[in-house]
């Protein structure tokens, strides 16, 4: 088999002698990969073009079932260690017993000619959340309807003894769907003990064994404490993850983002996440939900997605409420021209929301700052969440063909 540039498309023979130039483009010098594209995988799926490359030397292909005409993403793990093969298995068999809206669906596995194992899902269109965010933050909304679905999904896993271990934008999907609320699936459901660094970080017994720096390779910003020492993991241990992706949506930033990898292992382990920056405006509330989640002990986060999902609710109608308060104090003062100040609900006593400033110019159409954007887009944010649960569950009921019912209770919020 051939090799090809997945940056440039170039292609090479196979390798004879290989030498360490060889594995390179000599026009771009990316690495090269095996060149599947007309290869039959399985038996049944005709290769046709590279989709993209996973941080593991994986590479994902669409390719063509021969005897339906069905197009398929197939993900090929670079190198299969004879240890991996019952894990793949496994997780891949869990995957498959996976069904939501937000969760990929898998339907088949195997190994190639060559040993390489793969694993067949839907094809999804459109791009992964680490792509859609750049560098930029999320809308408050946006984020929320995010994390919501991101939690949906989990919820059902969890339920399944599914543990995910790897929340984090690359394995978000945003799907390109003419829809205006965004739609996501969560991807790799099953494979992240694969992960060599995951399982290299899983050995470290003690805080003392992190001090040295480790080979940069994967995403140890999203781990949780008890990822990095090697302790037990358990569904807390993706709410940890979840909540790190919540403060890099909300804020634009992540908690941790150290470019040393030992000290990046002790941020997570030892240091506070730092508040988040007052100037985005952002409800105290929702602030005090994504720290719960990054409690650096399991048993000081949330216990469950269903819990953390209702908390974020909570906050979304908590905002909801004191927009509604502003919209009926605006329409009073309308051409008074007045500073209105508005007291927060008692959704959370403990950390209780500074009162919000809505100024009311005398024009018909009012300027509301500074927190117009947030307030505005919060509106959104609340009416999405009350409809999340119902839609999610609908949804999810259309799909399943297997007559199964999801707890209705687990997906939908709290009242
Ligand atoms: N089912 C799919 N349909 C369409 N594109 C996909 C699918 N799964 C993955 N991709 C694309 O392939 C790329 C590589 O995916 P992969 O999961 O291997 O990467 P990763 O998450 O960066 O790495 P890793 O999972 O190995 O840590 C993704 O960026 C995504 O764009
Ligand atoms: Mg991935």
């Amino acid at each position: 088999m051939g090799q090809m540039c997945p940056r440039c498309g170039s292609t090479y023979r196979a390798p004879g002698v290989a030498s360490l130039e060889r594995r390179r483009c000599v026009a771009d010098g990316a690495r090269l990969v095996d060149d599947l594209r007309g290869s039959l995988v399985g038996g049944r799926y005709l290769v046709d073009r590279l989709i993209g490359q996973g941080g593991l030397g994986s590479t994902i292909w669409s390719a063509v079932r021969s005897s339906s005409g069905e197009r398929f993403a197939i993900k090929v793990l670079a190198t299969a260690r004879a240890e991996d093969v019952g894990r793949f298995e496994r997780g891949t068999r869990l995957a498959m017993s996976l069904e939501h809206p937000c969760i990929t669906r898998v339907m088949d596995y195997g190994s190639t000619a060559d040993g390489a194992l793969y694993q067949v899902m839907e094809l999804l269109e459109g791009r992964t959340l680490y792509a859609h965010l750049g560098e930029s933050a999320c809308a408050p909304d946006e984020a929320m309807n995010i994390v919501d679905q991101i939690l949906a999904a989990l919820e059902v896993a969890h339920a399944q003894h599914v543990i995910h271990r790897d929340i984090k934008p690359s394995n978000v999907f945003v799907l390109r769907e003419p829809h205006e609320r965004t739609s996501i699936k969560v991807l790799d459901f099953g494979l992240a003990k694969l992960d060599p660094d995951a399982a290299a970080a899983e050995q470290l017994a003690l805080v003392n064994e992190i001090t040295q720096q480790q080979k940069i390779c994967g995403t140890p910003e999203y781990m949780a404490p008890e990822q990095i020492v090697g302790a037990e993991l358990d569904v807390r241990t993706d709410l940890y993850s979840v909540g790190v992706l919540a403060y890099r949506l909300l804020t634009g930033r992540l908690p941790f983002s150290n470019a040393v990898r030992h000290e990046l292992y002790q941020a997570h382990l030892m240091t506070p996440p730092p508040p988040f920056d007052a100037a985005l405006g952002l409800p105290r509330a929702l602030e005090t939900v994504v720290m719960k989640s990054l409690a650096k002990r399991p048993e000081d986060r949330f216990a469950s997605a269903a819990e953390l999902r209702t908390e974020l609710f909570a906050v979304g109608a908590a905002e909801m409420k004191r927009i509604e308060h502003a919209v009926a104090l605006f329409g009073a003062r309308a051409a008074a021209g007045a500073t209105i100040e508005m007291e927060a609900p008692a959704f959370d006593a403990g950390h209780a929301e500074p009162p919000v400033q809505v100024v009311v110019e005398p024009t018909p159409v009012a300027s509301v700052a500074p927190r117009a954007r947030p307030l505005r887009r919060w509106l959104w944010a609340a009416c999405v969440l009350v409809g999340l649960g119902g839609a999610t569950w609908v949804l999810a009921d259309n799909l399943r063909d297997d007559g199964e019912q999801t707890p209705r209770a687990a997906l939908e919020p709290a009242p």
